[in-house]
Parts: C-alpha cells; sequence; structure tokens
C-alpha cells in the first residue's frame, strides 16, 4: 500500500471543536490545551476564529487566546477569518497563518458566512491583500466539498469552479472540507484525481468529520493520491455551528496513533497527544469519541493469565 513517509497534522480542535461546545471554555483553558499541544509537537495549530462574535460566542475571545499561548519554535499558529474585518483582527493577533472558510454550495454559504459564493470570494480577495501586506500566509479551505447537509451532492464542477476562483485570487494551499461526513473513500480518490494535477501548484489539505465512521477511510484514500496535510481535533471533538447534523473531526490521537503504526511519521508525541485528549475531557466534562484513549496504542501488552502462563511454561 502506497503511503507517504510524513504527514504534517493540523490540530483544529480548540478552532472546530471549542467553536460547537454548549459552555465557554475559559480562555485560561483554551490557552493551556494549545500549549499542550504544542509542547507534543504538534507542528501546525488552528488555534482560533476571528468571526463575529454573534455568530460564534464560544471562540470571544480569540484576540486573548493569541496572545496568551506561547509559542513553539516549529509549531506555526492559524485562525479561521471568513472576511476582511476577521483577516485585519488575525494580522494583528500575530497569527502565522490565515485560513479562509468559503462553501462549495451555496445555502451551506450563506447559513455560514451569510454570503454568496461570489459575495465571499471578493471578501477572500481583500483578505489575500491583507494577509499580504502583513506577510502572513493564507490558506483557503472550502466546508461541504463532498456534500452539503442543504443540497446534498455538490457536483464536482462546482467544487472546481471554487477551486480555480481561489486559485486565481493567489491560494497555493486548499483544504477541501467533508463539513458533515458525507464523503466516503471512492469519492475522495475521485475528486483529488481530478483536482490534483488540474492545479498542480497548490499543496492539498484534507478535513475530515468522522460523522459516518468514514474518516479515517478517507484519509487513506487521500493519502494513496498523495496528500500530506491532514486536519484532525483532539479527542474528536468538532463541528459546524451552521450545518445541521455536523459531528465531530478525525480524532487526532487516533489519526497519529494509525499513521505511526504504518510507519508514516508526523513529529507528534503520541502519549503526550493522549494526555492532552484526557485534560480535554476534564475541561469539556464528558468522554470524548477518540478510541485509543480508551483502548491504548495496538503496542498495548496484558499479563499473561497464571494458568496460560504455567502451560506455556511446560510446552
Ligand atoms: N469579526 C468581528 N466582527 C465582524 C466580522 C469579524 N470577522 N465581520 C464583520 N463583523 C462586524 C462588522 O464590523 C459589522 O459591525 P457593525 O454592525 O458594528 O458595523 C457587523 O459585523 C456586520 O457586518 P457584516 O459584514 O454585515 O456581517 P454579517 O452580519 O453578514 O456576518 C460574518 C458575516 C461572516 C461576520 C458572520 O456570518 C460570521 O462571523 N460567521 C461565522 C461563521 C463560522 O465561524 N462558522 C463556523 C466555522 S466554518
Ligand atoms: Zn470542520
Amino acid at each position: 500500500m502506497q503511503v507517504p513517509e510524513r504527514v504534517t497534522i493540523c490540530e483544529v480542535g480548540t478552532r472546530d471543536g471549542f467553536q460547537i461546545e454548549p459552555d465557554f471554555i475559559p480562555t485560561e483553558q483554551k490557552v493551556e490545551i494549545v500549549n499542550v499541544l504544542s509542547e507534543a509537537g504538534v507542528p501546525r495549530i488552528e488555534v482560533t476564529s476571528f468571526v463575529h462574535p454573534k455568530a460564534v460566542p464560544q471562540l470571544r475571545d480569540a484576540e486573548a487566546v493569541m496572545a496568551s499561548i506561547r509559542r513553539r519554535p516549529g509549531t506555526r499558529y492559524a485562525a479561521l477569518v471568513p472576511n476582511d474585518k476577521g483577516a485585519s483582527r488575525a494580522v494583528d493577533a500575530g497569527v502565522d497563518v490565515i485560513h479562509t472558510v468559503v462553501s462549495a454550495s451555496e445555502s451551506h454559504n450563506l447559513a455560514n458566512v451569510n454570503m454568496t459564493i461570489a459575495e465571499s470570494i471578493d471578501k477572500l480577495r481583500a483578505v489575500a491583500r491583507i494577509a499580504d501586506r502583513a506577510g502572513v500566509r493564507v490558506q483557503c479551505g472550502i466546508s461541504t466539498s463532498f456534500g452539503c447537509p442543504f443540497e446534498g451532492d455538490v457536483p464536482l464542477e462546482q467544487l472546481e469552479s471554487v477551486v480555480t476562483r481561489l486559485v486565481d485570487l493567489g491560494a497555493r494551499g486548499i483544504g477541501l472540507a467533508d463539513t458533515t461526513g458525507m464523503a466516503n473513500p471512492r469519492q475522495v480518490a475521485t475528486v483529488l484525481e481530478r483536482l490534483m494535477p488540474r492545479f498542480p501548484g497548490v499543496e492539498w489539505t484534507l478535513h475530515t468529520h468522522d460523522t459516518r465512521a468514514m474518516a479515517i477511510p478517507n484519509v487513506l484514500a487521500a493519502l494513496a493520491c498523495g496528500v500530506t496535510n491532514l486536519d484532525a481535533s483532539i479527542g474528536g471533538l468538532g463541528g459546524c455551528p451552521f450545518a445541521p447534523g455536523a459531528s465531530g473531526n478525525v480524532c487526532t490521537e487516533d489519526l497519529v496513533h494509525c499513521l505511526h503504526a504504518m510507519g508514516v511519521a508526523t513529529g507528534i508525541d503520541l502519549d503526550r497527544l493522549v494526555a492532552v485528549a484526557r485534560r480535554v475531557e476534564q475541561i469539556v466534562g464528558r468522554a470524548l469519541p477518540g478510541q485509543i484513549i480508551k483502548a491504548g496504542p495496538s503496542t498495548r501488552r496484558y499479563p499473561v493469565p497464571d494458568a496460560v502462563a504455567g502451560r506455556l511454561k511446560a510446552s
């Protein structure tokens, strides 16, 4: 099976995850989680989002979080922004990377950011200018790339048209997001096999949600196509508040475990990551969907029962 030697993981739990938690997570706990993720060696963290505080009140402390995190050399700190106002706030807050958002389907884009796709792209042009002036990178995410909870199938031509417009405004990194876990592995391969050769300069990221237990299978399909950038959420937190039926992202520690088991490097310390997931469970006050936190890694061993040990010795 074809797998890359190395994959770059972007942790999105403090954004995609914390944005949908029913209770506001105190700023110092958000900062603590970003810091321990950095210490675990996570190379990219989407720390927060600079959106309207009424739209996502859970992340209304974006400036305060960015101001208090401890930056580890080797980790890039990003934030999600929908428009020029968000970009200015993010640049002022000192992000390394701006992650923009637009959907491949009109209804989700309207529900999410109150703009048509064309209006969003106009705003993203302004975002690109602001980022350029500040020397900040931009990576463009496309929500509902593999299906929309309102419209169903999103034709590949429609997705491709959004990609084309983003590339035209200078995007070199594009993230395809499966916002509500509608993608399947064969579809992921079909989409990537079409888009990757058409936009050879683009670095692709896959952003998955495990809503229908297909996140890791979808990741494997993307790896086979040559994608080496993956988004994931600690503990499997996550979900878009403006997409009905949304649930958590692929769980970071489960994904890292899977990759390491296959010999794919991530630079992340799995034991530390599991400790972070435990701390996040404490903070949100419930068990999270991750499996490794319960099962331990596949290298875990149990003591041989006495009766079995006796027979082993005798044989
Ligand atoms: N941060 C803070 N305030 C913002 C803002 C931002 N990024 N963008 C716009 N505003 C303010 C404007 O300054 C304006 O303020 P005023 O009334 O005091 O003049 C007000 O919001 C309305 O601006 P407008 O451009 O009309 O925004 P809107 O009400 O149509 O909302 C978004 C558009 C994009 C700001 C809003 O829908 C949003 O924040 N969505 C968040 C989506 C999200 O995070 N989804 C989950 C992740 S995918
Ligand atoms: Zn998401």
